[in-house]
């Protein structure tokens, strides 16, 4: 949510920046903005919109700075307006800043702010920054808060630590100043900032695809941290201003995922990813001698200690969005295989309405960007609120994410890397059914270790999981073309109703979800058993109904659902594999998934829904990849 970059080196700083911010854009894109200092004076382009505005208001501007901070925007506060539009800067305009996050105490700020005679040309919380950043430099002077080492080593630095420990919040920031051309200052409290490092050159990040065309040699700055990049170098100290030693990484982020390599759409090519995904899931999760006879080590190879299983009473999943559909299934696998009782919580509310404290509870966190803001605070909240309690009482607690380098993989002790690799359509689609194969190997783990499952299950299920791939490529080839055809059918449609029940209800939720977030349809998605208490008043011509019925426990009464459906004129479109009499005389359209045992069949039954939506939303003529209003990391509560 917000992309900040910034860049300091001996290369031409606005491009690299304008491309950073590309690479960038799905993280917010309501308008755009970069600064740079030369000469001794800061210049700073911004337009609202989408970041070609700002290419084009950059196009034939001569700017040959090497320093600079660029920001695409998702409105928090103030409209997606220019004026709104980061960079921001102090009344002298010597101080420029970008920030990612909100600042929750700047109503007090700026009105102590202006009270001194600031002016604000903003309605956002980021203006309080350069303001005060202006303020204390003019002040420094040695008095009891500052602190001198750093001063003398930076006084920009001093004034920025200064500053950062005014904020109340979670924020990501850029500063430069037009009298410190030889620095860029960040900091970091609750928002993602990684720093590149290059030869002379030195990047800063909300997220790694802004720089690693540039630099596969990364650091993530951790909460409370503040950073000092010149040409010279990195110093990374604490919000207190002591000084931390600490060493890049290198990435292992192939840059082609940031590609669109031929695809129309991220969404699309993400979709057809999907098949690697898995096999790189089967890969890393099952083990293979187990699946060829040898029992000697457990079927599941996840790196989870046995003692976060020992007694284990109840497991409480939250997360949001996507990710909660998938701990809705996770939720029917762990209860189904592994016999334990789960939750499945959205982040937001559990925050400030936690369950009631147990002994022996699992806490699972889910998220693809391991950036949501709700997702991170309900997991510290619990985690802090266990502490000091009877160990039996301690949080136990397990991330689910395909960024293992996120703020989420630093939060918690165990992570399940769902090795879905970036994702940039901001519909999630192939880290969600990557977010499910962690939950199958968790639930078998769980269910083999507990004894609540036979090894004969146990094998089965995984040799179901193993046709997968081949399986999604065969829906992919034989479906996308008719799927396609069928979506020009429902350009003009306005409502849609999703209907599953069990393991696929989830799948119903996340069908509408996709439908309604990138072609602005209003769907539902409901257990199809629900329709009867009160949705099926919604129903006429104008309505139509996709019914996931696949073969299983609760087929026939999703058929008679579809069918209950039909009899108010609603067209319905099924998907299943069975195509006998049943399924023909209610689907009026087919939508054909192999067939899979009941259990595994949510990863198939999910891909014609994306796909639908997709191509819906491709006919309508929208942004796909960007839709209106969402981000891809919700970085703000
Ligand atoms: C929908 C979608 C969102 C996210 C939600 C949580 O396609 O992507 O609903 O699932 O914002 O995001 P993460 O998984 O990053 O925590």
């Amino acid at each position: 949510m917000c992309g900040i970059v910034g860049y300091i080196g001996t290369q031409t700083a606005s491009e690299i920046l304008l491309s950073g911010l590309e690479k960038l854009e799905y993280r917010g894109y309501d308008s755009a903005g970069v600064a740079t200092v030369h000469d001794g004076q800061l210049q700073c382009v911004r337009a609202k919109g989408k970041l070609h505005h700002l290419r084009d208001k950059l196009e034939g501007l001569e700017n040959p700075a090497q320093l600079g901070i660029g920001h695409t925007r998702w409105a928090t506060h103030g409209k997606p307006e220019e004026h709104n539009a980061h960079p921001h800067m102090d009344n002298h305009q010597r101080v420029a800043v970008v920030q990612n996050g909100i600042i929750e105490n700047y109503r007090e700020l700026r009105a102590e702010l202006q009270e001194r005679g600031h002016q604000f040309r903003s309605d956002t919380d980021t203006e309080t920054i350069p303001h005060t950043i202006a303020e204390i430099l003019t002040q420094l002077d040695g008095s009891d808060r500052t602190n001198a080492a750093l001063q003398a080593t930076s006084p920009l630095l001093e004034a920025v630590r200064q500053a950062v420990n005014r904020l109340e919040g979670a924020f990501a920031i850029a500063v430069i100043s037009a009298d410190h051309p030889d620095e860029l200052i960040v900091a970091r409290q609750q928002a993602p900032l990684v720093i590149g490092f290059g030869q002379g050159e030195f990047f800063c990040a909300s997220d790694t695809p802004a720089i690693v065309s540039h630099t596969r040699a990364v650091l993530a700055l951790e909460n409370g941290e503040i950073a000092r990049l010149t040409p010279l170098g990195v110093e990374i100290y604490n919000f207190a201003g002591d000084r931390l030693r600490k060493s890049p990484r290198l990435l292992n982020l192939n840059p082609l995922l940031v590609e669109k390599q031929g695809f129309r759409h991220f969404m699309l090519k993400e979709i057809y990813e999907q098949p690697g995904v898995i096999r790189t899931c089967l890969e890393a999760y099952f083990n293979n001698d187990w699946q060829a006879g040898d029992h000697e080590q457990p079927p599941v190879t996840l790196d989870i200690p046995p003692e976060l299983y020992a007694d284990l009473e109840q497991i409480e999943i939250l997360a949001c969005g996507t990710s909660w559909h998938a701990g809705l299934v996770g939720k029917y696998l762990l209860e189904q295989l592994a016999g334990i009782p789960t939750n499945v919580q959205y982040a937001s509310e559990f925050r400030y309405a936690p369950s009631p404290l147990r002994p022996n509870v699992m806490m699972v966190g889910i998220s693809q960007s391991g950036e949501t803001a709700d997702t991170l605070a309900a997991l510290a909240t619990e985690q802090q609120r266990r502490n000091g309690l009877d160990p039996a009482y301690h949080a136990r607690l397990v991330g689910i994410t395909n960024r293992p380098e996120s703020s989420l993989g630093h939060l918690v002790p165990h992570l399940i890397d769902t090795h879905a690799g970036i994702e940039i359509g901001v519909a999630a689609t192939k880290t969600f059914l990557a977010q499910l194969m962690a939950f199958y190997a968790l639930a078998l783990d769980l269910g083999y270790r507990r004894k609540a499952l036979t090894e004969a299950r146990i094998e089965e299920i995984i040799a179901g999981l193993r046709q997968l791939p081949a399986q999604i490529e065969m829906l992919l080839s034989s479906q996308d073309g008719a799927i396609e055809e069928l979506a020009h059918e429902f350009v003009e449609t306005q409502d849609f109703i999703f209907i599953g029940r069990g393991i696929n209800f989830p799948i119903a939720l996340e069908g509408a979800l996709k439908l309604k977030e990138i072609s602005y349809i209003h769907a539902e998605g409901y257990p199809a058993g629900e329709m009867k208490h009160g949705p099926i008043a919604l129903l006429d011509s104008k309505v139509p109904v996709v019914a996931i019925a696949m073969p299983g426990t609760v087929y026939e009464k999703v058929i008679s659902n579809a069918q209950e459906a039909k009899a108010r004129d609603s067209r319905i479109v099924g998907v299943t594999s069975l195509n006998g009499k049943h399924a023909t005389d209610v689907f009026d359209t087919l939508l054909p998934v192999p067939v899979v045992d009941e259990l595994i069949s949510p990863i198939l039954s999910v891909i014609p829904l994306q796909l639908l939506a997709y191509h819906i939303a491709a006919r309508r003529g929208l942004d796909v990849d960007q839709p209106r209003n969402l981000a891809k990391s919700v970085t703000v509560e």
